[in-house]
Order: structure tokens, then C-alpha cells, then sequence
């Protein structure tokens, strides 16, 4: 079981403490994403020094390759990748659909999925081999990868969707997590229920009313950042955050920009993950004090300026945005890791940012000042 603690409120925002056996996550927390048991680009020590708490890994491509027998001969998730820390894995819910409908994944085959009562039978986009994943199956695999959170199967249609098939996807969810809890073996790692029901409020309360039910150790919001505005986003988030009880972590899956962070804990959520900090830097879009730049942009050229002068990661402890964007044209690959260390650590900050303008009070003035600044270089 995962213990949560709730240390303080400043208005709907919340700092708070969750134990693992792994160690303490100080909320509201943001969690890198190592889908395939590697935070893209960056070495451990690398991610160390950006000072994370957690990380998320994909049950869909850990299962695939390398495969739950050598993750289980190597006694687990954290010891196969020599990481300490807590380790979030999703369950696949979401890849299953999101890269049946992708047409460019990278693999060589087209993703394919079709769904059932009973589970979700899916093509591998490496190989094309068919697979099952039940709910039952996708607890299991987790509990080999000895995940300190496991998240349960669930189903995430597409934006937009019909209200009939958002209604179907909201009792599929329900019905796979009561057979998820039922299967969950192992005590010490938690189970989480993901709320679904698309941008429709009445399936959102009929989701999050009979997920919270099940009494799971968190609560996650699921569906959302898949195209809607995000008006609506915050919007759903309004609707079943009264729910969900205060002594239970909310986490809002595959979230976001850093105003879609700062409205998200404005509103109440403890927890984010996000391919935003690490897919932009190997782009070359990184983040700053006064907004996103693009390190390959000409203007960049002659500047001896770190990435952020306000950012103590080692990137702009050390280098230059003339010398990064010189790596960036020149496709070295060690100017995705060095993008990669500096965006981290902005995540990294702007929640240190967050929890201490929540501890002291102050939360509503340090979003505004965030605002001003961050939108400083679109002016
Ligand atoms: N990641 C982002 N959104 C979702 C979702 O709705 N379900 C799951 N399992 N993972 C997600
Ligand atoms: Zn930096």
C-alpha cells in the first residue's frame, strides 16, 4: 500500500509527501518519461543531476522487447536499470491506442488493436506478432518489473469521440480495474484507478465516482492532452477533482506544458508526466525563464549566453547557447543530451518552484509572475 500525506493547502493547491519503498516523492511532482527503461539520451548520472524524484516506464514496450523473462531474470525493473528511485509504469492502455492510430511509429510494422470484454489484442509495431493483454496479464507483468505504481489497464479513446463510445471506454476502465485490484498480488507496490470519460462532464463524475469507490491507492485522469483545448482539459480536471478523497495522490497523465502544470496543481493535481522536456531538447526547443527558444535559431550564433542564465543545470553552468546551437546544426548527438539535462532540470525547478510557493502561501502570486515572465519573449 502507498502512503500519502497531505501537508498543506494554499488555496486548491496541494504539497504533499508520498512514501515508496524506493523512498519519498515531495508533491506535486513532475516524472520524466524511460518508456524503454531509459530516459532518452541521458545517462543516469546525467538524470541524477537533474534532480528527479520519480520515473514512468511503458508496460507495452517493456513487454515487447527486451520482455518480462529477461526483465524477471534480472530481478526487476530497478535492478535490470540500476535505478533507485521509484519507478511509475504505465500499463499500456494508452500505447496500445494511441500507436494503432499513429501512422508514423517507428517501428516497421503498423500497430494494430482490437478490443474485447475480456482484453486488448494488439500487432506489434516491432514485428507485427499479435499479442493479448488482459488485466489480469498487464498487473502481473508489473509486478515482475516491481514497479513501486502500477497503473491498470484501462481504455483511452481518441479527441474527439462520441459520447456512446466515451460511455463504453468509462465501463470497460471500471470493469478492468476491479479485476486489476482482484489480481494485484504483491502489497508492496501500489495500484492506481485512471478516471476516463473524455471532455463529457457526466461520464467524468460517473467515471471518477465508481473509480474512487474501488478505494485504490491514487487516482489518475486519464484521457486528456490528446488534442482537446486545453480549456477543457482544466475543465475536466474541475469536475472530478471533487471526488477524488484529499488523502489520495491525483495525477494527471501525459501532462504537459508548464502552464498546463501550473493550472493543473492550481486546480488540485499532485502528479505529471510528460515527453515534453525530453522530445523538444532533441529538437532543440528549449525551455527558459522567459519562454521556449529555438537553440538552432541563427540569432543564437555569436551568444555566449547560457540556455538560462537563471538555470544552475550543468549545461548552463558550462556551456554556451552558441556553442549548443553549433552542435544541434552540426547533429552531434551530445547536443541532445546536454538539451535534454538543461530541460529536465527546468521541469525539475519549476515544481521545487511550485512546492515552495505552496509551502510558504503564496502560490496564486508566483503563477502570475511565472506568466509574466514566461510569456516575455512572445511580446
Ligand atoms: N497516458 C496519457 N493518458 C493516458 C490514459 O488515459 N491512460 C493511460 N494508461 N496512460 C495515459
Ligand atoms: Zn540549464
Amino acid at each position: 500500500m502507498l502512503r500519502f500525506k497531505l501537508l498543506k493547502k494554499d488555496g486548491n493547491a496541494r504539497l504533499g509527501k508520498i512514501y515508496t519503498s524506493h523512498g519519498e516523492i515531495e508533491t506535486p511532482v513532475f516524472m520524466p518519461v524511460g518508456t524503454q527503461g531509459t530516459v532518452k539520451a541521458v545517462t543516469k548520472d546525467q538524470l541524477l543531476s537533474t534532480k528527479p524524484q520519480i520515473i514512468l516506464g511503458n508496460t507495452y514496450h517493456l513487454y515487447l522487447r527486451p520482455g518480462i523473462e529477461v526483465i524477471e531474470y534480472f530481478g526487476g525493473l530497478h535492478r535490470f536499470i540500476n535505478w533507485e528511485l521509484p519507478i511509475l509504469t504505465d500499463s499500456g492502455g494508452f500505447q496500445v491506442f494511441s500507436l494503432a492510430k499513429d501512422k508514423n511509429v517507428s517501428g516497421k510494422h503498423k500497430a494494430q488493436v482490437i478490443l474485447s470484454d475480456e482484453g486488448v489484442k494488439f500487432k506489434s509495431h516491432l514485428d507485427g506478432s499479435w499479442h493479448f493483454f488482459t488485466p489480469e496479464f498487464v498487473v502481473h507483468i508489473q509486478e515482475i518489473f516491481g514497479s513501486d505504481i502500477m497503473m491498470p489497464l484501462d481504455v483511452c479513446p481518441p479527441y474527439p469521440v462520441s459520447h456512446t463510445t466515451a460511455s463504453d471506454a468509462v465501463k470497460k476502465t471500471i470493469d478492468w480495474l476491479k479485476r486489476s485490484k482482484k489480481a494485484k498480488k504483491n502489497e508492496s507496490q501500489a495500484l492506481f484507478g485512471i478516471i476516463q470519460g473524455s471532455v463529457y462532464p457526466d461520464l467524468r463524475k460517473e467515471s471518477a465516482d465508481m473509480t474512487i469507490q474501488l478505494d485504490m491507492d491514487g487516482y489518475a485522469i486519464g484521457g486528456l492532452s490528446v488534442g482537446e483545448p486545453a480549456e477543457l482539459m482544466y475543465e475536466m480536471t474541475e469536475v472530478v477533482i471533487p471526488f477524488i478523497p484529499e488523502d489520495k495522490p491525483r495525477y494527471l497523465m501525459g501532462v504537459g506544458t508548464p502552464e498546463n502544470i501550473i493550472e493543473s496543481v492550481y486546480r488540485g493535481v499532485d502528479m505529471f508526466d510528460c515527453v515534453m522536456p525530453t522530445r523538444n531538447a532533441r529538437n532543440g526547443t528549449l525551455f527558459t525563464t522567459y519562454g521556449r527558444i529555438n537553440i538552432k535559431a541563427a540569432k543564437h550564433k555569436f551568444s555566449e549566453e547560457p540556455v538560462d542564465s537563471e538555470c544552475d543545470c550543468y549545461t548552463c553552468r558550462n556551456f554556451s547557447r552558441g556553442y549548443l546551437r553549433h552542435l544541434f546544426n552540426a547533429e552531434e548527438i551530445t547536443g541532445m543530451t546536454l538539451a535534454t539535462i538543461h530541460n529536465l532540470r527546468f521541469y525539475s525547478r519549476l515544481m521545487e518552484n511550485i512546492r515552495n510557493a505552496i509551502k510558504e502561501g503564496r502560490f496564486n502570486k508566483f503563477r502570475e509572475e511565472f506568466y509574466e515572465r514566461y510569456n516575455s519573449l512572445k511580446i
